[in-house]
């Protein structure tokens, strides 16, 4: 069983995807933001690439059981129902409602890696039960982390070394790494012990911090929060 990481989030052959667990990772905040609606009782996301797609989308679905969320440049679309902190997604906004989420690049990433034989949405929140699910498939693993409008993003990427490092120590000896897997799992070791600091570090946020988002980094820094498993099919994520 392999794991790797892709560093940078542009589509992958289909062909290295089809018979691979994919764990797509946009830490701050889209996969954070997935996770914790899903935990307050939310029905299902449909991941929309871009705002008109999501007010298309939001459009076929009854408005009382439908909320349009997400962000462009970390704020609140002009007519959507929440932003993309997931201290919005709380069960008084969101239990038993469908949300349309479009954000500025998690939510395309799960596009990307459509072909994936079972595609899960990570964070910190569920990083646990993530690497449980993955390791009782049996699979070879692909860590997607979203990136930064196509670069590299450090925080997705130290996520995805800890899902590496916490892989490995379960399996003792049984996981074959890549050098990528193997840079990642040492970066998220020189965060271990703060990875608010990595949070904090990050080029995406810093913005948030400037854009008065700076609470929502300690928050998705958070571990095995809520330990549930996104699954991403046929266009719709909803629990496992
Ligand atoms: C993204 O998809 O780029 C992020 O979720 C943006 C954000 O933090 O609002």
């Amino acid at each position: 069983m392999e794991i790797d990481i892709q560093f940078l989030p542009f589509s992958p052959d289909p062909r290295a995807l089809s018979n691979r667990s994919v764990v797509v990772i946009d830490v701050l905040r889209s996969t954070s933001v997935i996770v914790h609606a899903i935990s307050q009782g939310a029905l299902e996301i449909i991941p929309s690439s871009t705002v008109e797609e999501a007010f298309q989308t939001a459009a076929i679905y009854p408005s009382r059981t439908t909320l349009l969320g997400g962000e462009r440049e970390s704020r609140k679309v002009p007519g959507f129902d929440l932003g993309n902190s997931p201290r919005e997604y709380v069960a008084a906004r969101v239990k038993g409602k469908r949300i349309v989420l479009t954000t500025t690049n998690g939510t395309k990433a799960f596009h990307l890696v459509s072909s994936g034989e079972e595609i899960i949405a990570g964070s910190f929140f569920n990083l646990g039960a993530t690497v449980e699910r993955c390791l009782e498939m049996d699979r070879d693993i692909l860590l997607f982390p979203s990136g930064d409008e196509g670069n590299f993003s450090l925080e997705d990427t130290v996520c995805g070394g800890m899902f590496i490092d916490l892989a490995a120590r379960k399996r003792k000896g049984g996981l074959s790494l890549t050098d990528d897997s193997l840079a990642a799992r040492i970066l998220y070791q020189r965060f271990e012990a703060n990875l608010s600091e990595a949070l904090h570090l990050s080029r995406h946020g810093k913005d948030l911090v400037n854009s008065g988002a700076g609470d929502d980094l300690p928050y998705c820094a958070q571990v095995d929060l809520l330990p549930l498993v996104p699954i991403f099919r046929e266009g719709v994520i909803r629990a496992r």
